[in-house]
């Protein structure tokens, strides 16, 4: 059994518009375009309970709506305080035109 997820059509997320993204056994995700390559990661900040596709995207950066703390929409490093964990980033394939992940090991 394949353990790829299909998360939306990767022409609907627009550069600079992050989009959430929602998938059986995994927390909730947002899908991004930097310059035209899509990246995943976890919505939810590690710093408190928002969620960062409420947040700002300025080029690989996203800054979370609350406290303006932000990470790296390609690592998943954090940027700027409060936000000290790294939010989870996952590698993304295109396939027939969908933003697909591969479910990691473990995940329910
Ligand atoms: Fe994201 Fe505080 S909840 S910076």
């Amino acid at each position: 059994m394949s353990n790829k997820l299909r998360l939306c059509e990767a022409a609907s997320v627009k550069d600079g518009e992050p989009v959430a993204a929602f998938a059986e056994g995994m927390p909730a995700l947002a899908v991004y375009n930097v310059d035209g390559e899509i990246f995943v990661t976890d919505n939810l900040c590690t710093h408190g309970n928002a969620m960062l596709t409420d947040g700002y995207q300025d080029g690989d950066i996203i800054e979370c709506p609350f406290h303006g703390g932000s990470f790296d929409i390609k690592t998943g490093a954090a940027k700027a305080f409060p936000c000290q964990v790294a939010i989870a980033s996952y590698p993304v394939e295109i396939e027939d035109g969908w933003v697909c992940i591969t479910k990691p090991e473990g995940a329910a």
